[in-house]
């Protein structure tokens, strides 16, 4: 059976003000029956982890570099983000593909770092609105995955997250159908290179404009096993809903 996960990414939002919402989830979701993750930016990780500890739910990065340790001013090693409480690392996100030049290699280098720690990698792949209109979508997809997933995973080692680079922070969301396409055919992909019993284990996200209105009939997609969410994680009141829609699912 694959683990529902409904992960928020806060991104570069919050303070330790933010530590109240944290509170909130915590108070509102005593024992979830789906996985639920926060990732904060790196400054509050360790306080976030000690808001939350003894709670089920987790904390993560939102990267790490691919060396344990060295000489690498203003990084973070997936060690630094384990000793800090985190248990999953977001990697290849499209802003960091984007922002900092992240390409597939480097990518799949932070992922073997970030399972050697024990972490949990969440890589993220998607296509661009150019992408998507010249019909290559799952190529684009292919590729990315391809190379920027390690090899011998284990199944709770890795989690994918489909998020189309357009719809992104931008309130539009894919057709149900078009969600449906990517993630069977990540689904395939999977189960191809990995074999059927890890490649159908490995939890498969959508990410990209969800919120509590949208979640319920996203999670009802073919292989869609909960989300990776931006903006709407970042206040208790409106990620709850989509934690809750993915319970009931
Ligand atoms: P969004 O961001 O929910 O604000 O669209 C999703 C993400 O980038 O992970």
């Amino acid at each position: 059976m694959v683990r529902k996960l409904a992960a928020g990414n806060w991104k570069m939002n919050g303070t330790g003000a933010s530590l109240a919402e944290a509170e909130a989830l915590r108070a509102a979701l005593p024992a979830p029956t789906v996985d639920v993750l926060i990732c904060p930016p790196a400054t509050l990780l360790s306080r976030l982890s000690d808001t939350l500890s003894g709670s089920a739910i987790a904390t993560g990065g939102q990267d790490c570099h691919a060396a344990e340790t060295g000489a690498h001013t203003g990084d973070i090693s997936a060690a630094m983000l384990a000793d800090a409480g985190a248990s999953h690392v977001i990697l290849g996100h499209s802003e960091r593909r984007t922002d900092h030049g992240e390409t597939d290699a480097e990518v799949r280098a932070k992922a073997k770092a970030a399972i050697a720690a024990g972490l949990t990698a969440v890589i993220c792949v998607g296509e661009t609105l150019a992408g998507r209109e010249a019909a290559n979508t799952l190529s684009i997809i292919g590729g990315q995955l391809a190379g920027s997933v390690p090899d011998l995973v284990s199944a709770d080692r890795l989690v994918i997250a489909y998020e189309p680079v357009w719809a992104i922070g931008t309130g539009k969301v894919p057709t149900l159908h078009q969600i449906g396409e990517v993630h069977d055919f990540i689904r395939a992909e999977l189960e191809k290179r990995f074999g059927v019993g890890v490649g159908r284990a490995v939890p498969i996200l959508y990410g990209g404009s969800v919120k509590g209105a949208n979640a319920a009939e996203i999670f009802a997609v073919s292989n869609v096993n909960g989300a990776l969410v931006g903006g709407a994680s970042l206040r208790a009141v409106d990620f709850l809903p989509i934690v809750e829609a993915l319970q009931a699912s």
